[in-house]
This record gives structure tokens, C-alpha cells and sequence, in this order.
């Protein structure tokens, strides 16, 4: 036993299974690099839809002056940042891919920001991959993945919730949103601009039916329990109970005169 293993080591020869070894080193760099060539293809793909669709109003660096930017009352999104309002991931993380294409299928109206239910899926795609080579941000790979994926409880659009909902909604969300969601004009700088920007942000006036995220009570639900990012409106994760969390968005559904769906 002993001879074989100094023959092993010491051999003139490689044996059977140093080869072994190299060659499944090697097929691994093989297929990571084929993968890191897969997603070099879809972000330069990505990069003709974007400057088909999106140059106008994110700028050709990304940045978010596009020439359409300095008529627009809310600014496109600088994308080198690598920060995003509207995800399924706790406060301060990166969106999922599923979060970007959310945003660029639905858009985000009142603002701006269209719709592109007419791109392709398999575009979407190229332009996620696109987005993630603006900001280095992407490259940390701790930065996210947990998200939530909430599950409707039954007494979701009931009149009782509906009610609790309203109260809590007058002790904690009123003084942003108005009476009865009907804003006054309170505006707030965006945390990641600098002070002397024009880029405000306004509380959602629920009247208005449509809302950034998102109408489906999952939508709602999640603005609550993860917030803006960006933006004064907090995440009540960890200040209000589940169940609360449902019941204002049981109230806040009623003011957008929309039913349960
Ligand atoms: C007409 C102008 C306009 C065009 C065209 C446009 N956007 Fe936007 N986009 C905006 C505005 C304005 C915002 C910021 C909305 C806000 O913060 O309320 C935005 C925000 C975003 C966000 C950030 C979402 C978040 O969670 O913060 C992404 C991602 C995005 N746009 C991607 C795209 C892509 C991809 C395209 C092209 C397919 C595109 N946009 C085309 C105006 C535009
Ligand atoms: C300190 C001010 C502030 C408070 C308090 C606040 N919000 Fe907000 N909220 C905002 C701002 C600002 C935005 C808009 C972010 C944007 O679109 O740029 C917002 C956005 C939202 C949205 C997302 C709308 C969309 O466009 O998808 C929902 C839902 C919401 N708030 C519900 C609530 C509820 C319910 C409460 C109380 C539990 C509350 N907010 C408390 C400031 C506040």
C-alpha cells in the first residue's frame, strides 16, 4: 500500500487520477465560461432593446438624462446606482430579476414610465441582464435574493378589515397620504439624489386607481411591509403585525374603489 502511494505521489509518470482531476477542472472552466459568455450575450443583446425603447428617457450612459428627462416631472431612474423602489426584497436589497421585469412589463404609471407588456419575454430578459452590467452593485453576490411571496389571507376586502384598516391607517399613514388618501402637496427629497435636485417624491394618492407597483393585493401588501426605498415611506415589517399589514391594504384597496381580487 505504502509503495503505491509513493508511486502515486512520486511518480515520473501523472497518474490515472491527476488526469482525472484536470480534466474536470478543466470541463468546469469550460462551463463557467460558456455561462459567462451565455450572459455577456444576453446583456449586449439587452443593450439594442434598451437603446430601441429605453435611451429616450435613462440616457445612453444609464445615468437617467435621457434627452425626455428634463421635461419630466418625476426623473427616469439612474440606473448606474443600482438602487430601486419597487421590489420583493427587504429594505436596502436588490431587486430580483422577477422585480425588474415587473416594473418594465407593467410600468409605473403615474409616472412616466410605460408599459412594455409588447416586448418579448426572452427581451426582458436581455434587458435585466443588461441593467445588472450598469452598477457594480450587481457584482456583490450577498447583495439579495430573499424575497417575499405573500399568500392572501381570507379576510383580505372584508368590511371588518376594512374598518381596522382605516384606523390604523389614520394613526400612521395620514399625514403622508391625506385624509381619506386624498394628498395634500407634501413632497420629499429622494435619499439617493442630491439636495439640490428637482426629482421629488410624492405619497401615492390612492384615488388616482393606479399605483406604481402595482393594483393586485400583493402589490399593496408589499409596499407596506417592505416600503420605498429611496423615499420617507417606511417599511412596517417590523412595527405593525401581519395581520395589520393586511387590513390597511384591505383599506387602502377600498379607497381605490377596487375590490378584493
Ligand atoms: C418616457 C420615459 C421612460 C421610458 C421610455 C422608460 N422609462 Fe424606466 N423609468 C422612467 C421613470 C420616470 C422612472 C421612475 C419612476 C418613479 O420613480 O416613480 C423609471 C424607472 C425605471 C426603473 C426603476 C424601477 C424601480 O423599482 O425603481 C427601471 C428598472 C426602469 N425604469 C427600466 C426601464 C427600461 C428597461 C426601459 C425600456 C424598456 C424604460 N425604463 C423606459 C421613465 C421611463
Ligand atoms: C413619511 C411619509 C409616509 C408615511 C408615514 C407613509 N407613506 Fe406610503 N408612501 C410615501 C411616499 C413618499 C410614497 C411614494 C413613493 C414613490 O412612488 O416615489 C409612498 C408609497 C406608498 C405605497 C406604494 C404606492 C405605489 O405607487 O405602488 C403604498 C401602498 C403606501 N405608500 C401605503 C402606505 C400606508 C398604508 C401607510 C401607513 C401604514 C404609509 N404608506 C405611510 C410616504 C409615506
Amino acid at each position: 500500500m505504502k509503495d503505491k502511494l509513493d508511486n502515486f505521489v512520486s511518480g515520473s509518470r501523472p497518474s490515472a487520477f491527476v488526469i482525472f482531476i484536470i480534466m474536470i477542472m478543466l470541463s468546469i472552466m469550460i462551463v463557467s465560461s460558456k455561462s459567462a459568455q451565455a450572459e455577456d450575450r444576453h446583456a449586449a443583446n439587452g443593450k439594442l432593446v434598451y437603446d430601441k425603447y429605453c435611451v429616450g428617457c435613462h440616457g445612453v450612459k444609464g445615468d437617467g438624462k435621457g434627452a425626455a428627462a428634463v421635461n419630466l416631472l418625476i426623473k427616469p431612474r439612474d440606473l448606474t446606482q443600482g438602487l430601486f423602489k419597487f421590489k420583493s426584497t427587504l429594505a436596502g436589497s436588490l431587486p430580483t430579476d422577477d422585480d425588474l421585469k415587473n416594473s418594465i412589463t407593467n410600468g409605473l404609471s403615474p409616472s412616466s414610465m410605460p408599459s412594455f407588456k409588447f416586448v418579448p419575454e426572452d427581451e426582458k430578459d436581455d434587458l435585466v441582464a443588461y441593467i445588472k452590467t450598469l452598477s457594480p452593485k450587481w457584482n456583490i453576490k450577498t447583495a439579495t435574493k430573499e424575497f417575499l411571496k405573500p399568500t392572501i389571507p381570507d379576510f383580505v376586502g372584508t368590511k371588518a378589515s376594512i374598518a381596522t384598516g382605516k384606523k390604523i391607517y389614520e394613526e400612521r399613514c395620514v399625514f403622508c397620504h391625506g385624509q381619506d388618501g386624498v394628498r395634500d402637496n407634501v413632497k420629499f427629497h429622494l435619499s439617493w439624489n442630491d439636495e439640490n435636485s428637482t426629482d421629488y417624491t410624492r405619497p401615492a394618492d390612492f384615488r388616482y386607481k393606479t399605483i406604481k407597483r402595482g393594483a393586485r393585493v400583493e402589490d399593496i401588501y408589499l409596499s407596506i411591509t417592505i416600503g420605498v426605498d429611496g423615499t420617507p415611506m417606511p417599511s412596517f415589517n417590523e412595527t405593525l403585525s401581519e395581520n395589520d399589514r393586511w387590513n390597511l391594504t384591505s383599506y387602502v384597496l377600498s379607497v381605490m374603489g377596487k375590490e378584493r381580487r
